[in-house]
């Protein structure tokens, strides 16, 4: 059946629903270029205004999905678990999460993205590992998965690209931070990439998308509703973006923590965090009944060695150096380091994490285009987080650093984003809720 967008747009313009079929219908239309970006603008600003309800999510989710290419993972043997964040500054948890739950036994076949903003995002990051290789073939991804258990590429060109043109439209039209159109965006790259369950770690926070709990809750009950509904199994944790996660924020810097936190050593923070995204997707893919039994097996992991191991494995399996995983000097390294003093004594009140993710960009740690080239080497290690006591000359946070200039604007910054005073506040939960 042929539609006309006007009478699409007018429809949703006086408040009523659209049905599966039109939106269908203008999905594939607006991918085959017969529906231009102008009538596509008019219709997602009528959406901002008069929203969609459930159904028309599902089915706009359900369109975009078919869109383009979706992965099959049914040579893979047992439940495929995949992990999303919406995203937010120090945010390495995949580079931990993915070999701790697959030196366990879960099937990690992730694709993930370069991401704009504060750093790059999971693929940049695996980057830093000389060699390492994000654009494997499909048929390399899914022979890696059956055979180690883990693979991570990057998101294939013919992967939703009705997302791809509808996002960078809504970019550029002030429609990106509508909740129905953020979840569908989101939830249709994750159904595409085929994997059986889903856990999904929603950021709230000044570091965040979603600024208050009450959004953040809100974008995670419409993501779980929307895999539910396409028949995937889907656990949404809402988790504390107020502060950078754990203590590095930076490409390679990143990476060098989540190599710790395989061994043990990193932030408790972050350690959390990884430990309760690992405990769902243990239980999801069925390999322990409770979560208590599935952190036994994790923790175990961690103590011989075995989640380190497999990082290893994983990196060489994709061309990297292995062993820069015990020598990180083999990391890109940046060549200068200095450090953030404190202007007075105090306790850490806050800190408003947007503005420590700034700082990473201006020192070149992210991307501001697509054509951005990114300097894994740069970045900060936070030396004091919220509820800390510090004196006055006392480091804040340590920079890394290439270019002199570049190091001089985000030094200025991330001391105006420390808030000292005298009475010690609550340190912040990393986990705030669980849907
Ligand atoms: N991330 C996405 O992938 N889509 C959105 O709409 C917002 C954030």
């Amino acid at each position: 059946m042929a539609y006309r967008m006007y009478d699409l747009i007018e429809k949703k313009r006086d408040g009523k629903t659209l049905d599966k079929e039109e939106i269908k219908w203008m999905i594939d239309e607006y991918v085959a270029g017969n529906i231009p970006d102008y009538q596509m603008s008019a219709f997602t600003m009528a959406v901002f205004f008069k929203g969609l309800d459930k159904e028309e999510t599902l089915n706009l989710t359900m369109a975009m999905t078919e869109s383009g290419d979706t992965v099959d993972l049914s040579g893979i043997q047992g439940i495929k678990v995949d992990k999303h964040s919406t995203g937010g500054v120090g945010d390495k948890t995949s580079i931990a999460l993915a070999p701790l739950v697959a030196s366990v036994g879960v099937k990690v076949a992730k694709m993930s993205g370069r991401g704009l903003g504060h750093t790059g995002g999971t693929i940049d990051k695996l980057e830093s590992f000389p060699g390492f290789n994000t654009s494997i073939s499909m048929e390399a991804f899914l022979n890696q998965v059956n055979d180690i258990g883990i693979a991570i590429m990057g998101q294939t060109k013919d992967l939703v690209p009705a997302d791809k043109k509808l996002y960078a439209l809504r970019d550029v039209t002030a429609t990106v931070d509508k909740l129905s159109l953020i979840a569908s965006s989101i939830m249709s790259k994750k159904l595409a990439s085929g994997a059986d369950a889903i856990v999904l770690d929603v950021k709230c926070g000044s570091g965040a998308f979603m600024k208050n709990y009450s959004d953040a809750k809100d974008l995670a009950q419409e993501m779980a509703e929307l895999g539910r509904g396409a028949g995937r199994k889907v656990t949404a944790f809402i988790t504390d973006m107020d502060e950078p996660l754990g203590l590095a924020v930076g490409n390679a810097l990143e990476v060098k923590e989540a190599i710790d936190t395989l061994r043990g050593k990193g932030p408790a923070d972050f350690t959390k965090l990884v430990m309760e995204l690992a405990k769902a997707m243990v239980c999801f893919a069925g390999i322990a009944d409770s979560e208590d039994e599935a952190e036994k097996l994790l923790k175990n992991s961690i103590e011989n060695g075995l989640a380190i191991n497999k990082l290893k494995e994983f990196v060489k399996a994709q061309g990297g150096d292995e062993r820069a995983v015990d020598d990180t000097s083999l990391l890109p390294e940046a060549k200068y380091e200095t450090e953030v003093p404190a202007d007075k004594d105090g306790y850490v009140l806050g800190i408003e994490c947007s503005e420590v993710g700034t700082a990473s960009l201006l020192l070149g740690g992210g991307r501001l285009t697509k054509e951005d080239v990114i300097d894994l080497s740069t970045g900060i290690i936070m030396k004091k987080k919220k509820a800390d006591k510090v004196e006055k000359g006392e480091a804040l946070a340590v920079i890394y650093y290439n270019d002199e200039e570049k190091m001089k604007v985000a030094a200025e910054r991330l001391k105006a984003a420390f808030k000292i005073g005298d009475v010690k506040p609550d340190k912040n939960d990393i986990i705030l809720g669980r849907i």
